[in-house]
């Protein structure tokens, strides 16, 4: 059997603008992971929480495995037929905002690429990546998966740059699921619909999230808490703006603020899914924390950013 991992991921600042080519930042979350094991079988099949796929009987949840799988055969298995089991199991909340379906994809492209031996560049393995994202998230920045690729701090501009982080900071972050799936896609869409509604007002938005990005950056190399606390109270009002945020979120949001967080918004695609809160300290953090799961979140992480040094 061989097995693969891969970790989930929480953007610190500028989703959605994102897709229109201002620059993002993400975080790793290596707490959670999914994991992808793979067997020889009779068939190729897949199983995962959602149940079990066979070529002939697939669920949609599994089709970015599929269309993976193909490509990998398509490339590097020539005739030999994949007679294999993929296993999928994840701690990493579906639909949550936290790269979920980036995970699975790298994790099974990672996991093949043991079970056959194939040696992989990091390019290869992000387009493989993005084979997966594409079938969930249609037209996907590419964000999520540099992120969960690399494992590290990223700093991204869709198809131009993405740069590790050398990061110079000290705080943390307090990342706290509403337990209601976050629908990308439609988020993305309604984006895209305000954009066509509202061009002008889209654009400025866009300026002003790219300014707050900006901001972002700056703060996590030169260890300036006011201006990383600024940046994200701002993205979360952009975000409500542009129609993304819902009241779950905002509850959490206005709870962490409430108990001692300096800033918080959404994270990811919003509308449900996930949000990010910051604290000065650890004791804060955990007190932040609890708040939120008091609050109704269903899972709640701590994420050192001093760790990233
Ligand atoms: C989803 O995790 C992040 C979005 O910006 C979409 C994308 O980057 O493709 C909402």
């Amino acid at each position: 059997m061989n097995q693969a991992e891969s970790c989930g991921k929480v953007i610190l600042i500028g989703e959605h603008a994102v897709v229109y080519n201002i620059p993002a930042i993400a975080f790793p979350l290596k707490e959670i992971l999914i994991k992808v094991s793979i067997e020889d079988s009779k068939e190729f099949s897949v199983s995962s929480k959602y149940g079990f796929s066979t070529v002939n009987s697939r669920l949609y949840e599994h089709e970015g495995v599929f269309k993976i799988v193909e490509e990998f055969k398509k490339k590097y298995l020539k005739k030999e037929e994949a007679n294999i089991n993929i296993k999928i199991e994840s701690d990493i909340p579906s639909e949550g905002g936290l790269g979920s379906s980036a995970a699975v994809s790298n994790a099974t492209i990672l996991a093949l690429a043991k079970h056959y031996n194939i040696k992989l560049s990091e390019k290869k393995q992000f387009k493989f990546i993005q084979i997966g994202e594409k079938i969930h998230h249609k037209n996907p920045s590419g964000l999520d998966g540099k992120t969960v690729l690399y494992e590290k701090p990223i700093y991204f501009i869709k198809n131009r740059v993405t740069k590790k982080m050398k990061i110079n900071f000290e705080g943390y972050l307090i990342i706290g699921d509403t337990g209601l799936e976050s629908k990308t896609v439609e988020a993305v869409s309604l984006v895209r619909e305000f954009k066509n509604n509202n061009e002008n007002k889209f654009k400025e938005i866009l300026r002003e999230i790219k300014q707050v990005t900006k901001k972002a950056k700056k703060a996590l190399v030169t260890n300036d808490f006011n201006l990383l606390k600024s940046a994200i109270t701002n993205n979360q009002l952009l975000l409500e703006s542009l129609g993304v945020s819902d009241i779950t979120l905002e509850k959490l949001i206005k709870t962490a603020i409430l108990n001692g967080a300096s800033a918080a918004k959404l994270t990811g695609g919003g509308i449900g899914g996930s949000m990010v809160a910051l604290s000065k300290n650890k004791m804060l953090a955990k007190e932040i924390s609890d708040s939120l799961l008091k609050a109704g979140a269903k899972k709640t992480y701590i994420l050192d950013i001093g760790t990233f040094k």
